[in-house]
């Protein structure tokens, strides 16, 4: 602490004491391991630069921005002012990976202005965190402007070094791509066009989505994406494989000839650098939240963290359909032939009230009923989707009253589903009359989705106008009590934060693709680089559970993990609302069930217990209100022997441990489902080494009674 104050006193000498043009500013993280270096070049061009523990992570980056109709904002400029401040507070996530979250930081504010006219003002905020850093640019009023249009962000991150990149390319429609392990040279986005298992896809260049990590050859990461994205396009990150820079690239959009619109003044989203010694770190770190806005809904008691249930998973193998008349195929985006067109309709109130039951039985809260409304039939491989769903009208064989009716005196709540067919502005249009039909039916989650290209044509999934549909939808449903579980959607950048109601949200290669992608599914190193990478940003419905695993009506598909691996993932993969998304049949007379009916949804504390990205991860959870832990252990292809030490319990207490690992002869490919179950006692002095398979896995369960 001393250490801190006595820096912190020092910065604006260092500041003040500097020429004009070799101005440099510091400013520490309060236990000085990451720093940043802000300056201008002689040409008055912003330039910053990371290091953490001494060492330089971000070489000297440029700062700027392309405008529409004016003089590009980047150079020219000396620095006019600067402020200094920090924080340190602890606040209570409503419902979490950990109750209460430690925001602590030194920030410094500089303001900048153009030597010239138009001697326009910019300014600049960069905080230091031990778990990273963010910045973002401030736009004051302007004399004579009262609104601007970004051409395009012109933020740098020059790297060091061709670190190993995990990333997916910059679509700007979907993130649902099989992530790439590559050298940062090594990334070719493009290659990644036309992939026909996406409904929509567009990589105009040679870009990343975010979160992007990357780890350097001397072992550090670092993980690159924003926070609180309001009011503004989604960035990519596009690659100069030559430079070793990675720049801010904006979504755009071909109906403006621009990528934001703003009025003055306003402040972009926080570009932030996640830096780690562990990979671990990066999943502890909770910085993304902590750059977002406190908590604007208040206590949201109506949304309970839960299990559910759907009627989903027998779709996506081809079992039922979701529209009554079973004329569309989601497996190939396109309408069956004629001779497939008997009805097998999976909403159905009988069938509904199966999956109520199996819910009530294990006593999972939610049930979720994909294909319930009118128009389906019209869902895929149409233009004009306007208006085909209006999100109150149910199928004729779904009895709405009746299912809700019967789901309550069963303790379950129902789950709506509004497949918007991406077009918003149906959506908005009727969204406030859908909500009124779930308050009316005391139903609290809807899962939205956004399948194919966005109506009105010319937007992108990721562009400034879907992102203000998407915060649209957000508060509007906050309104009803009614969280949101979004498919295709916007990436999180911890908005749950201000939005508590923003519960969950796909944005990657879910276990969907498990069922039916042509090139047979996700690999088993997808979920140990999705744990590094896209978990970064926020809770993901990646809808665990499956267990008949070869998936016997998929002849090219089956799930590509072991049977303790899909157990361990309810632990991994954070969500406050987590799927056991099998049929109930293939759930029936199993032992491993018990794991799913056990496992806590919501967390007192979460501690990453080792992992390398894209190779394996164990991960530790302590249930809020039982004090029951749980643990997760996944692999990639490659078997592994893993040791964890159980020193995170609390001292002098004894867990009652059931495990579920992999048996000896288990392969995710030909042996998935050789299961090990076994009972003991485990202690904070215990260590055990488990034995995970080839893509397979291990879930332990602790309980204090
Ligand atoms: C895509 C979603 O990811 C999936 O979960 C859903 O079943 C279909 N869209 C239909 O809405
Ligand atoms: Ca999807």
């Amino acid at each position: 602490m001393k250490k801190y104050s006595l820096l912190f006193l020092t910065l604006p000498l260092i500041f003040g004491s500097c020429s004009q043009k070799d101005q440099e500013a510091i400013v520490r993280s309060p236990e000085l391991t990451n720093q940043v270096e802000f300056g201008l070049t002689e040409a008055g061009v912003p330039y910053y630069r990371v290091l953490h523990n001494g060492e330089v992570v971000l070489d000297t980056s440029a700062l700027g921005f392309e405008l529409v109709g004016q003089p590009p904002l980047r150079s020219g400029f000396e620095i006019t002012g600067w402020q200094t401040g920090s924080e340190d507070e602890t606040w209570e996530m409503p419902w979490g990976e950990q109750r209460e979250v430690r925001n602590r930081y030194n920030e410094m504010l500089f303001t900048l202005k153009e030597t010239k006219a138009p001697g326009r003002e910019l300014k600049i905020r960069f905080r230091a965190f031990e778990d990273g850093i963010g910045f973002r640019y401030e736009f004051p009023a302007w004399e004579g402007t009262d609104s601007l249009k970004i051409q395009d962000e012109q933020t740098e991150f020059r790297l060091t070094g061709d670190h190993t990149a995990w990333w997916i390319p910059g679509d700007w429609d979907i993130y649902e791509h099989r992530y790439n392990t590559t050298r940062v040279s090594g990334i070719d986005a493009i290659s990644k066009r036309d992939n026909e298992d996406l409904a929509a896809t567009y990589i105009p260049v040679n870009a990343v989505n975010t979160p992007v990590t990357l780890r350097t050859d001397e072992g550090l990461h670092l993980a690159f994406h924003e926070a609180d994205l309001t009011d503004y396009a989604g960035m990519t990150l596009k690659v100069d494989p030559e430079s070793l820079t990675l720049t801010s690239g904006l979504v755009g959009s071909d109906r403006h000839g621009y990528k934001v619109s703003r009025k003055l003044p306003f402040h972009t989203p926080w570009r932030t650098v996640q830096i780690g010694d562990r990979a671990g770190d990066l999943i502890e770190s909770r910085l993304i939240e902590n750059l977002n806005e406190p908590n604007k809904l208040g206590d949201i008691p109506w949304f309970t963290p839960m299990k559910y249930v759907g009627i989903w998973w027998e779709m996506h193998l081809g079992l039922s359909t979701w529209d009554m008349e079973a004329t569309q195929d989601m497996n190939t985006f396109s309408t069956l032939g004629n001779e497939q067109t008997s009805s097998k309709h999976g909403a159905t109130t009988e069938n509904t009230k199966k999956y109520i039951d199996f819910a009530a039985e294990n006593g999972f809260g939610g049930v979720l009923v994909e294909g319930w409304n009118t128009g389906w039939d019209h869902w895929i491989g149409f233009e004009d989707r306007e208006g085909v769903f209006d999100f109150v009208t149910p199928y004729a064989d779904f009895d709405i009253a009746e299912v809700n009716r019967y789901a309550r005196e069963k303790g379950v709540e129902m789950i709506m589903h509004h497949e918007t067919s991406a077009a918003p502005r149906t959506y908005e249009q009727q969204m406030e009359a859908a909500y009124e039909l779930m308050q009316e039916y005391g139903m609290h989650t809807v899962k939205t989705g956004y399948v194919g290209k966005i109506i009105p044509k010319g937007e992108y999934h990721h562009g400034q106008w879907m992102v203000n549909h998407y915060r649209k939808v957000l508060e509007t449903a906050a309104g009803y009590q009614v969280a949101i579980n979004a498919h295709e959607p916007i990436k999180a950048t911890g908005l749950r934060r201000t939005y508590p109601n923003a519960i969950a949200r796909e944005g990657l290669r879910g276990q969907e693709f498990n069922a039916w992608a042509t090139d047979g599914g996700n690999p088993p190193e997808h979920l140990p680089i999705v744990a590094f990478t896209r978990m970064l940003a926020g809770p993901i419905d990646f809808t665990p559970g499956v267990f008949d695993i070869a998936l016997p009506t998929r002849a090219n598909n089956q799930v590509n993990t072991t049977l303790a691996q899909q157990l361990a993932l309810y632990v991994v993969i954070y969500s406050p609302v987590q799927m056991a998304c099998d049929l109930p049949e293939n759930y029936a007379g199993q032992p491993a069930l018990q794991f799913i009916r056990d496992v806590g949804v919501d967390w007192e504390q979460s501690r990453v217990l080792d992992g390398e990205v894209g190779d394996f991860v164990a991960i530790a959870r302590e249930e809020r209100g039982t004090g029951n832990w749980f643990v997760g252990g996944i692999t990639d292809e490659n078997e592994r022997e893993l040791t964890v030490d159980f020193g995170f319990l609390e001292p002098g207490k004894t867990y009652r441990a059931r495990i579920y690992r992999d048996a000896a002869d288990a392969h995710y490919r030909d042996n998935p489902t050789a299961l090990a179950i076994e009972e003991a006692e485990i202690t904070a002095e215990t260590t055990r080494t488990f034995h995970l398979a080839p893509g397979g896995g291990f879930a332990i369960s602790l309980m204090t009674d």
